[in-house]
């Protein structure tokens, strides 16, 4: 079967082209990167020449990426145009409003950008105004606005709350009525069944409506008098995990035939290292992650139930099956929660960012290096079950000497399997082991032992594996050209400060987050898979003979970022969100809309 190339662009020119690509790329017999492993290998002198995988997938994702922005809007009539054409409604009161906010902070305004949005909020047109209003009184962790106020309300002081509410603060001058959940734990809080979100989907589809404008109401609801009704808490019904884990309450989320829902893992001993890496090899373009969404996606990867300590032990769940709203900086796609941008990200805390001036300096300047730090999070790793955790399975791909132990013992570590070298044109001698020790820097400065105690880095069943290395601050990364990100308890917060950098982010994750779609794989960040499998592959395509490539991918993701991620972006997309939450939650919800462009009759 031929791999899939994903691409907007005509499928069928798409086809042809990949076929051309499959026959090159097969007939050219010999290595990429030849020779022994000397410093001179990595730079493999025709490697220009000759068509590579990753060559491929970067030309789809400009031809993509270009698509995508000749989409721009650039006056309310099209932006309006473009939004009923997309979602089948008219766009929210205060739309026109919006678009000049966004046009004066001189933002690109793509429809597509603002996609998550509906995904989320789409199946709560189900429900009604009132009990969603009532849902969300219910969370004591919330934003409120009133009045063109935002108003944080919490049971308790809680970790990044004042960040959200300052990002709301923003906006209240623009802002109806609202209550504003948040979840304020690391690890998602909704899965909602499957079936029961289609039906969602499905009525939502079945009584949407387009009222003419004499019919259209401008003015969102005040919830003055709402606050005087008195109603009975609305009861979340958060539980704790069943036998199985997270697992089994998460897999509900996925659709009916999906891999996650068929159990197609043959046998799950947790005991050991899971080896189900044909499923990868199945969905890749040739060993590389070919769609992005596709790759990270849990309900198409059983496999990650061993492979992500969100699956094999969280550190806490609490979570329900019933769809309520709930905020969240991240969720896994099974999960429901309503996506804003992550409070770690408009926070300016330099642990995530590395300072907001600080990017890094010169391609040139930068170590030759992939660098990694941090703490051995992920959730609970314990014994046996640590050897799946993502962060310790990267850790150990990293080790030449655990990757050599490996290479002699039928291509498995404690916690890891290698990648067949021959898929991905690596030699077997010793390349792989000097690549590592030539161009890796990585470690863990805490091991987080379950029992857990902050003053002690180390942990007995982890120490013969791991060595603790001394931490390292965000902007001291930025002196090293590849900047490999992981998952940690959930996402991980410093991708945006990644992205802004001037080196390189390689990027593995099964979370979601707000800026997905305005992110092009290939284009402004090298995907990686959470098996961590093309890792290799990608390193040495680089370094052979391409560190122009890699220069171009960090700096067109760090001037991509500047246009679409930066704090202005992040309030952007919260007032669009707000306006279509607040529609939601409106007892006229069907006829709230902005029509001020139409030139009626
Ligand atoms: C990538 O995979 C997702 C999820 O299966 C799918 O919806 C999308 O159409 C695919 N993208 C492309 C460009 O083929
Ligand atoms: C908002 O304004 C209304 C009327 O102007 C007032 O009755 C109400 O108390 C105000 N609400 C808040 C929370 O300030
Ligand atoms: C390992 O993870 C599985 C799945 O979550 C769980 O059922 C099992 O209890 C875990 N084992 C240990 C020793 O924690
Ligand atoms: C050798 O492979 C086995 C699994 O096949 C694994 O359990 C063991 O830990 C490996 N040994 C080393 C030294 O990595
Ligand atoms: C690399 O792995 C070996 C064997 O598993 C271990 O002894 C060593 O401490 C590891 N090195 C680092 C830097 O973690």
């Amino acid at each position: 079967m031929l791999p899939t190339l994903t691409s907007r662009a005509g499928r069928a020119l798409a086809f042809s082209a990949l076929v051309t690509l499959f026959l090159v790329w097969y007939t050219a017999s010999d290595n990429y990167y030849s020779g022994t492993a000397t410093s001179s290998t990595f730079h493999a002198g025709n490697g220009y020449n000759k068509s590579h995988p990753i060559d491929a997938l970067m030309n789809t994702a400009e031809t993509d990426l270009d698509e995508i922005l000749s989409t721009e809007s650039h006056d309310i009539a099209t932006a309006a145009e473009r939004y009923r054409a997309r979602r089948g409604r008219h766009p929210p009161p205060g739309f026109a409003e919006w678009f000049e906010f966004a046009k004066d902070k001189n933002a690109l305004v793509i429809e597509e950008f603002f996609d998550q949005i509906y995904h989320d909020l789409t199946p709560y047109w189900a429900l009604q105004p009132k009990e969603l209003r009532r849902q969300a009184r219910s969370i004591p962790t919330r934003v409120v606005i009133r009045n063109n106020t935002a108003i944080l309300k919490t049971d308790e002081p809680r970790n990044w709350m004042d960040s959200w509410h300052d990002l709301v603060s923003k906006l209240e001058d623009y802002l109806p009525d609202l209550d504003m959940p948040i979840n304020v734990m690391d690890e998602t809080r909704l899965v909602v069944p499957w079936e029961t979100v289609n039906e969602y989907i499905q009525k939502e589809l079945r009584d949407r409506i387009m009222p003419s404008q004499s019919n259209v109401i401008s003015e969102y609801m005040s919830l003055n008098e709402w606050d005087q009704e008195d109603l009975e808490a609305y009861d979340p019904g958060f539980t704790i995990p069943p036998e199985g884990g997270y697992w089994q309450m998460a897999k509900v989320g996925c659709p009916p035939g999906s891999p996650a829902r068929n159990n197609t893992l043959p046998m799950i001993d947790f005991g050991t290292p899971p080896w189900e890496f044909d499923n990868f090899e199945r969905i890749s373009y040739h060993g590389y992650v070919g769609n992005f969404t596709l790759a990270k996606d849990p309900c198409v990867r059983p496999e990650m139930q061993v492979l992500h300590g969100t699956f094999l032990e969280p550190v806490s769940v609490s979570t329900s099956h019933k769809l309520l709203p709930l905020f969240g900086g991240s969720k896994l796609p099974m999960n429901n929660e309503i996506l804003l941008p992550p409070a770690m990200y408009w926070a300016q805390n330099e642990h995530y960012s590395g300072g907001e001036n600080e990017h890094g300096g010169a391609w040139d300047a930068k170590i030759n290096k992939a660098v990694w730090r941090g703490a051995a999070t992920g959730g609970r790793a314990r014994e046996p079950n640590w050897t799946g955790f993502q962060r310790h399975r990267f850790m150990s791909m990293m080790n030449a000497t655990s990757v050599q132990q490996a290479e002699q013992n039928n291509s498995h570590g404690i916690n890891f399997r290698l990648p067949n070298y021959a898929d991905y044109k690596l030699n077997g001698d010793g390349f792989v082991t000097e690549l590592l020790e030539q161009h890796t820097d990585t470690g863990f400065n805490h091991l987080v032992c379950t029992p857990y105690n902050e003053a002690d880095p180390t942990c007995p069943y982890l120490d013969p594996y791991f060595e603790i290395a001394a931490g390292m601050p965000m902007k001291k990364m930025y002196n090293y050209k590849y900047l490999p990100d992981l998952d940690g308890n959930s996402f991980s917060g410093r991708y945006r400060g990644f992205m802004l950098s001037t080196s390189l982010p390689i990027k593995a994750t099964i979370y979601n987050e707000w800026h997905d779609s305005r992110l092009i794989p290939w284009v402004h960040f090298v995907p990686m898979d959470t098996t961590y499998i093309d890792f290799y592959g990608i390193m040495a395509y680089f370094l052979g003979g391409r560190d122009e490539v890699a220069r171009k991918i960090a700096l067109a993701g760090k001037a991509w970022g500047e246009k679409v991620l930066r704090r202005e972006d992040m309030e952007i997309y919260t007032y669009r969100l707000l306006l279509e939450y607040a529609r939601i939650c409106d007892d006229r919800r069907e006829f709230l809309g902005y029509t001020g462009d139409i030139v009626g009759p």
